[in-house]
């Protein structure tokens, strides 16, 4: 029976597009299976004792903090963040250049709403993050893709892409680019390329969401310089996050931009979900406060390091390396392996039934077209041992697809 809303849903939902890796979910959750697939942070990485001692705001500030905030954000968060926050951005920001949301995720969704209209194109990185651009596909853009190679997005071809869409008439209004440890390349933008990138928005007047969830998951050598603090014309939106610094559970973000884009955010926000949860702004902000932001990040970051490192070695034990390339990440969670002559969606068939899982690249490609013969790896949830055992199986089975 066709379900009473068929005759009601609107334009949007004749080509809605679902997550396949949430679709790919509970088949990686079977019993016994050793995953590479989901981006999902170590629950021993958590600061579970800590965030408790930060929860003792309620008792102390409940009556303000279980009460309905400002739609900006919990004022003495965004004070702490301005502060945290200044030298990768290169300066303290005014309180109106930011603006706290539901995760980063809520920052390219309300973006969206100010920005796009259907059939407006959207510079992407290819491969890129699906979360961002199914998102983006279901608000009605279309994508203008940027293949990337070890250095992340290959700046130097956007002047051809974007001047032959104008000359046909589209409107280019957005660039969107993880500079920082990749989803799903691990790669990270070269300072060269960010200044072109800068330079390019300038001169065909598109704006720039640079997402950094990973950011401060940097395991070795220096920070490169934000795309936000190279830019002298306000257009690049910056979006950072809770999820990979404290837990991704508390749902708390943060986006800094010039003033009008933040307003006109903020507004879509008010209609969206009125404010952050202001209880778990607060209890960030008690946890930033009580100065464990600082002392257990490098924490995380030295758990992730260990596990990046688990998984280079066991790859070099246990995979065909004459046929496989991939770059060593320097922060974040993931490897991306390219694959020469092995098909990921047959690989993924035959690693599922030896017990191993990983995304098949076709997932990351936001026109579904390439990524075949790539994979994603996450290397942040499994232990050294699973990944260890995990890659063996792995080994095998692109093994068997050779023969
Ligand atoms: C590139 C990128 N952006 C955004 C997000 C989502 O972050 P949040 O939990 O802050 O919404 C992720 C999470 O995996 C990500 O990889």
């Amino acid at each position: 029976m066709s379900s009473f809303f068929q005759g009601l849903y609107g334009e949007r939902v004749k080509d809605l597009r679902p997550s396949p890796i949430r679709e790919m979910l509970h088949l990686v959750r079977r019993p016994g299976i050793i995953s590479f697939a989901g981006g999902m942070p170590d629950p021993e990485a958590f600061p579970v004792e800590l965030f408790y001692q930060a929860a003792g705001i309620i008792k102390s500030q409940g009556k303000d903090v279980l009460q309905y905030g400002t739609t900006e954000g919990y004022a003495p968060l965004k004070d702490f963040l301005i502060q945290w926050t200044a030298p990768r951005m290169g300066r303290k920001l005014e309180h109106d250049e930011m603006l706290i949301t539901a995760g980063s995720s809520q920052v390219s969704d309300l973006l969206c709403w100010a920005l796009i209209d259907k059939d407006d194109l959207i510079l992407m990185e290819e491969p890129s993050f699906l979360g961002v651009f199914l998102n983006m596909h279901n608000h009605g853009a279309k994508f203008l893709t940027v293949p990337c190679d070890d250095e992340g997005m290959m700046v130097d071809l956007i002047p051809e892409k974007v001047e032959r869409a104008q000359r046909e008439g589209k409107k280019v209004k957005l660039c969107y680019t993880i500079a920082n440890f990749h989803n799903p390349l691990g790669t990270t933008l070269s300072l060269e390329r960010r200044r072109k990138l800068i330079e390019y928005a300038h001169r065909y007047g598109f704006a720039i969401m640079e997402d950094d969830p990973y950011g401060y998951v940097r395991f070795e050598g220096e920070h490169l310089p934000t795309l936000f603090s190279l830019d002298d014309r306000g257009v690049v939106i910056y979006a950072g996050s809770f999820s990979k610094i404290l837990a991704p559970g508390t749902r708390v973000g943060w986006c800094c931009g010039h003033k009008d884009i933040i307003r006109k955010m903020a507004i879509f926000k008010q209609g969206v979900d009125v404010c952050t949860s202001l209880v778990a702004q607060a209890m960030v902000y008690e946890y930033c406060r009580l100065g464990h932001l600082d002392s257990f990040l490098p924490k995380i970051i030295d758990h992730y390091r260990k596990k990046r490192d688990a998984m280079e070695d066991a790859m070099r034990r246990h995979l065909p390396l004459e046929k496989l390339h991939w770059v060593k990440p320097q922060g974040g969670y993931f490897y991306w392996v390219k694959m020469d002559g092995i098909d990921c969606d047959r690989l993924f068939q035959v690693a599922v039934d030896k017990q191993v899982a990983f995304v098949p690249g076709k997932a990351f490609y936001p026109n579904r077209d390439g990524g075949d013969q790539e994979i994603r790896l996450c290397y942040t949830f499994a232990s050294p041992e699973q990944t260890d055992q995990g890659m063996r199986r792995l080994g095998e089975a692109m093994r068997e697809m050779i023969r």
